[in-house]
Formats: structure tokens, sequence, C-alpha cells
């Protein structure tokens, strides 16, 4: 007797159909499985035995192969686990076939027969409507996820026994209901506001800069001026998700298993802040089969590393492909992957060991070497890839107890819209460009062209601050989202001479 059971498996953050095949045939009693399975597969052989058993059923004695097709692409994660324990009911005779057509089926199964939920199940409901499937039956845990798409009917069931139940004719699951307009529709709230923050007027506006058009922002100042109060609110003046973003980050968290239960899309900006004693692996990705890292899970939202030069150098360093591509690409032996990873990096670091230098209150105690050893740990390409080096004074006491009330955050995210709108209208029809920050140097020359004293302004800022190509190049992006802040067509002298201010760590060296 033969079953043909439909199901899926992940790579990366997409999926692809697998078709389990389960040959149950006369000879001494035996359980093979071909098809390359690894690590929670091949273990799924146990668990599949011994929850057949507990859940009341009979499992067959004979010589049993089961066959993952298609048979040459590697295959992990526990998901298979139900579509092998239905193939063995099917093909020994304990449950009729019919129920299954055009179905697609996942779930890792407990030892009682109970089911638990899969990683990447979004992902597999994707590649379940795409291969032609019309019903997916899963874990009832991942229903809110996969119930997020459309045009397929998902169910979800908490046992062995209740899906055999609702393929033999009798109780059916439930079927999931999500609201994605709804989802969509009302923005979570935040935890945080800028409400909060008093006076620091020009770094708001760094930030605000740095939110229309995607640019990567490093604060700098001494210890309890507010950095990671400010960056921690960097999120909350982003543009709300659309649907694309939102089911992007959603299968990212979803193969990472970093959705929280319940929870069905992801549509709330990702704020990753990792510790400085993050491993390379733990940033970028790693493992075998190899899962997204802190950049690919701060996809679309904005990566913080706090306490910038604490990090490891090698650390740091692998920060430069995903800033420039907006993907990682891991490869490991026989196997490649890319995970998206386009999100906005925030770093703060105190200005010296000591935290006080140049600050008119305190006396630093650090030599000037130790003041240059300490910010050469942050290299020189990686600075280069931070658009906005913004210093963050010390908030005087008047602001810090005045009666002012601070602009909220919606009332900043409101500005940073219509600036994005403009971009979109810009950007229309060019891939992999969203923001400003995306700009190669060719689309710069295209978008960013400047007048005659505007470039005379810029002539005499590369050559007195000692600009690299790199910079030069920032200077002119950020000089574009001020002008799109600005609602001005044409990037004017004041733009580029704010933008020209956001790289204040050039300005140093060039005075020093
Ligand atoms: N502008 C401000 N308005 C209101 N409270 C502030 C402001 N700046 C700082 N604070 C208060 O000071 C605390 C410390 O700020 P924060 O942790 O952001 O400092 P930091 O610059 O990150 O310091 P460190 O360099 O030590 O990490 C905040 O939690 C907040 O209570
Ligand atoms: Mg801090």
């Amino acid at each position: 007797m033969l079953a043909r059971i439909r199901s899926a498996a992940v790579l990366g953050i997409d999926a692809y159909p697998v078709d389990v095949e389960v040959d149950i045939g006369n000879g001494m009693p035996s359980f093979s499985t071909v098809g390359l399975p690894h690590g929670a597969v091949k273990e799924g052989r146990e668990r599949v035995s011994a929850a057949l058993t507990n859940a009341g059923f009979e499992f067959p004695l004979r010589r049993i192969t089961v066959n993952l097709a298609p048979a040459d692409i590697r295959k992990d994660g526990s998901a298979l686990d139900l579509p092998i324990a239905l193939g063995l009911l099917v093909a020994s005779g304990q449950l009729p076939e019919a129920g299954l057509q055009d179905t697609m089926v996942l779930g890792e199964i407990g030892l009682e027969g109970d089911l638990r939920p899969v990683r990447g199940s979004l992902s597999m409901a994707l590649a379940a409507r795409a291969a032609g499937c019309t019903r997916l039956l899963l874990p009832a845990d991942n229903l809110p996820e996969a119930g997020v798409v459309a045009e397929l009917e998902v169910r979800g069931a908490r046992t062995l026994a209740e899906v055999c139940a609702h393929l033999a004719g009798g109780k059916p699951l439930p079927e999931a209901r999500v609201d994605v307009g709804r989802l969509m529709g009302c923005r979570p709230p935040d935890s945080v506001d800028f409400v909060d923050v008093r006076g620091q007027a020009g770094a708001k506006r760094a930030l605000e800069v740095a939110a229309a058009g995607g640019h990567n922002i490093l604060l700098i100042g001494a210890p309890g001026s507010g950095k990671t109060m400010l960056a921690r609110r960097l999120p909350t003046i982003l543009p709300s998700m659309d649907l694309e973003e939102a089911l992007e980050t959603t299968r990212i968290h979803s193969v990472a298993g970093t959705l929280q239960a319940g929870q069905s899309l992801c549509a709330a900006r990702p704020f990753r802040a990792p510790h400085h004693t993050v491993s390379d692996a733990g940033l970028i990705g790693g493992g075998s089969p190899p899962r997204p890292g802190e950049v690919s899970l701060a996809h679309g939202g904005v990566l913080f590393l706090d306490e910038l030069p604490e990090f490891r150098r090698n650390v740091l360093e692998v920060l430069r492909q995903p800033l420039e591509d907006g993907v990682v690409t891991l490869s490991r032996a026989a196997l490649s992957l890319s995970y998206p990873a386009r999100f906005i990096l925030a770093a703060a670091m105190n200005p010296c060991p000591c935290g006080y230098h140049g600050d008119p209150a305190h006396a630093c105690r650090c030599g000037p070497l130790d003041v240059e050893r300490y910010r050469s740990r942050v290299s020189g390409p990686l600075l280069d890839r931070i658009d906005i080096h913004l210093e963050v004074p010390t908030v005087p006491y008047a602001d810090l107890v005045g009666l002012g009330t601070a602009e909220p955050s919606a009332v900043i995210r409101a500005r940073v819209e219509r600036a994005r709108a403009v971009q979109r209208q810009r950007f229309r029809g060019h891939r992999g460009v969203h923001a400003n920050a995306h700009m190669s140097a060719r689309d710069l020359r295209r978008w960013c062209a400047v007048s005659e004293p505007v470039e005379g302004l810029l002539r005499n800022a590369v050559n007195r601050l000692g600009l690299s190509a790199r910079a030069y190049h920032r200077v002119l992006k950020i000089a574009r989202t001020i002008a799109d802040l600005d609602g001005a067509g044409a990037i004017e002298p004041s733009h580029v001479s704010e933008a020209i201010q956001y790289r204040s760590l050039d300005r140093k060296k060039a005075a020093a």
C-alpha cells in the first residue's frame, strides 16, 4: 500500500512543497526515511511511532519506507511529523485518503499524539497556495500566523486524533479567522514616545531626518545624556508598514521562532538591541540550518547597537555586507541561504573611555591617545556607512524641569510619512530602492542634481573636511531627505549645510 501526503519544508524564509510518500511492504519490520532527512526530520520517526501507539492507532509492524520528494533537497525541521503519521495511517488502511485531496499538512507530533507548533508556518502556507492546494491542516497554535494567507482554508488541531476525526468525516476542525485588514489598519500602540524626551531639539531633528530617509545614525554623548532613550524612540516615528513589508518581516520572525504566541503579523516595526557580547553568528545569522540573526530580525525596523566601541571588531565588520546590500548571505557546505536585512542602524557611544570628552560640565580624564584609541575601535569603513553622526549634549536643567511640552511621536511621524510619500513617488518602479538612503551613486546623479551655489558649498566642504567619496554621497543623500521633509523640489544651500552638520566625526578629523 502506498500513500502520498502533501507537505512543505522551509529554506531560508521561503518554503517549497514536499511530497511525503509512505510505502508499507512485506518484509522484516523496519522504518526508513529517504530523501535527505536531517536533524529533526530523522528523529521524527521515533516520535511518530510512539504517537501512533499512544493515540490508540496501530503501528504497522512491516517494512515501512518514507520518501520525501524532491529527494535532492536537504530537509530539516519537525513539520513533516504529521504528514508522515497520516501517510502511515492511510497506507495501513486506518484512515480514508479522500479528505486529503488538495490539502497540505504540517505539524510536529509529541509522544502522546499532541500537535506542537512549527517554525515557518506562514512561509509554508504561502507555498501551499502557490502549489495549488486549497486547504491547510496544521497545529492549532500556528492558526493565527498561517491564517493570514488569503484564498486558503486553514484549519488547526490540537491532537492527531482530532485530525483523524476531521478527515474521517467526524467533528470538523476550527478554521482560522484572521482579519488582515483590521490588523494592518490600526497601528499597534508604542510603549515609548518622544513626548517623554525633554529638550534635545537638535537630536530629535536628526532622528526625524534619519527616519524620513532611512539613514543610519550614530549618537555620541556623555553618560546619561539620553542616547539610549532617544534611539529607543526611533521606531515610533517610522512610517507604518504596508502588508508586503509586514509579511516579509513576519516570515523572518516565524522562521526564527521569535513570534509571540497568538501573534499573526509583525505589524509594528522591530527594534532589536543585541548586547555587545553578541557573536557574529548571533548578529548576522548562523547555525545549521542557518537561522536569521539580529540584522534580519531587525528587517524593516531598527537595529540598535548601544555602546558601539564595546562590540568585538570582527562582529562589527560582518555588518558591512548587510548595510550595503540589505541582505545577508550565509554560505554553509552544500547550502547557501539569503535572509533580508534592511534596517536603520542606530548606534550609540561615549566620546571617550570616561565619557565626558567635550562636556562643558565635567572634566575629561582621558589623554588624547586614549580618546583616539577608543574611537578607532569602530572601524573607518563602518563609520563611513553611517550617514548621520550626532553629538547629543547633556540636557540643561532648565529644559529638564521646564513646563513646555515636547512634540509627541505621532506629530513627527506625520512629517516623516509625508517625506516618505515623496520618495515612494520618486522611486516608483525602481527595485530595491525605497528611501533616499538606498540610492546608488548613479541614482544620486539623477535625483540629487544641485545648482551652482550649492555645488560651491559642497566643493568647499569636501576640500576642507577631507570627505571621502562615500561621505560626500552621504551628505547629498541627507540633503535630499531634508529637502523632502521641507517639501522642496530642489536641494537648497540650507539643506546642504544642515546635512554637513551631521558629519561631525569628519569635521573633527579635519580639525585635528
Ligand atoms: N532629554 C531628556 N528628557 C527626559 N529624561 C531624560 C533626558 N535625557 C536623559 N533622561 C533621563 O536620563 C536617563 C538616562 O538616559 P540614557 O540611558 O538614555 O543615557 P545614555 O546617554 O544612554 O547614557 P550611557 O552613555 O550611560 O548609556 C533616562 O532614562 C531618562 O530618565
Ligand atoms: Mg545608554
